[in-house]
């Protein structure tokens, strides 16, 4: 949500989302940077953002915005900020710098160390050369963030609709090295993988192909930039009520079979699950879990005489 838009932040309380950034960067003029610092600042204060996190985006590090953004922001209503977006992340030293300034912010206004997290959008060839750096540069990180809008203009791809691949491409999906290797970087740091926006608010079925497939991938969330987007992305990422029964399904079925019948690998309905298969079964049943699923089937374990084959 632009930050400059009291209506606009107005009803970014009321939308079914996890997290809300308001935004002090691309989606503000910059002859209202900053006027947009005190707005933000007093709608964290005024509080009726539920349980969703509550960030900013700042300006970039290299910027003459970025330094007042923080202080600003953080001195005004650091107590009700959970986390800062960093766009346009270069390097480890773009974190470190903000990690080290909200530090100093922190001691000073009496806030817990470390209240403040970081998400880093990785968004240009910089960026994305130096992702696995950038992953492990503060303990403050918690995500990293794909822009695909500057970084398709970074890289010079053919394209003027946000987060839509590029015309004429035939080699599949234009993102997909960036993604992969930003998921890579964020997982091998314990950092959640975010999807970036996906700017043509008429074109649901665009969204809902772009959403699908970074969720198909393991990318934890996707921005959207119109209340319209929200359903679409939020039901793309949760699983579908029959793959999450299955999860369940296996983690019961695993946990009887090496238990109970004490081994290692085990038949299910037609499929060896393992070790392995618990892993993956995990990680969909916590997302379901987490998008509030309920589960109908229970695992039955066999019969005697099966129980022993
Ligand atoms: C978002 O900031 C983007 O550049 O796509
Ligand atoms: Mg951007």
């Amino acid at each position: 949500m632009p930050g400059s838009n009291p209506r606009f932040l107005a009803k970014a309380r009321q939308l079914a989302v996890d997290e809300v950034f308001l935004d002090l960067e691309d989606a503000v003029a910059r002859a209202q940077k900053a006027d947009s610092r005190a707005a933000v600042a007093q709608a964290l204060r005024e509080g009726g953002w539920g349980a969703k996190t509550r960030a900013i985006r700042i300006n970039g590090a290299t910027t003459g915005w970025a330094y007042r953004d923080v202080v600003d922001v953080v001195e005004l209503a650091g107590q009700w900020l959970d986390a800062i977006v960093l766009p346009k992340v270069c390097g480890p030293l773009d974190v470190g710098w903000l990690d080290l300034l909200l530090g100093q912010i922190e001691q000073a206004t009496g806030l817990e160390q470390g209240k403040i997290a970081i998400e880093a959008q990785i968004e240009d060839a910089a960026g994305l050369a130096a992702v696995e750096a950038i992953a492990a540069a503060s303990p403050r990180l918690e995500a990293l963030v794909f822009g695909p809008a500057d970084f398709m203009a970074s890289l010079g791809m053919r394209s003027l609709t946000v987060g839509a691949q590029p015309s004429g491409y035939v080699g599949g999906d234009a993102f997909h090295y960036a993604h992969l290797r930003i998921l890579t970087a964020a997982r091998a740091n314990g950092l959640q993988a975010i999807d970036g926006p996906f700017a043509s608010i008429g074109d649901l079925d665009g969204l809902r192909v772009s959403a699908a497939s970074a969720a198909a991938i393991g990318y934890d969330g996707k921005w959207v930039v119109h209340p319209g987007q929200v359903d679409a992305v939020n039901a793309e990422f949760s699983p579908a009520q029959e793959e999450y029964e299955r999860a369940e399904l296996i983690l019961d079925a695993y946990e009887y079979y090496t238990k109970v019948q004490r081994r290692g690998a085990a038949m299910l309905n037609g499929e060896m699950i393992d070790e392995a298969s618990r892993k993956l079964a995990l990680v969909t049943a916590a997302r379901g879990r987490a998008a509030g699923l309920a589960r109908t089937e229970r695992f039955e374990p066999p019969g005697p005489d099966q129980a022993l084959g």
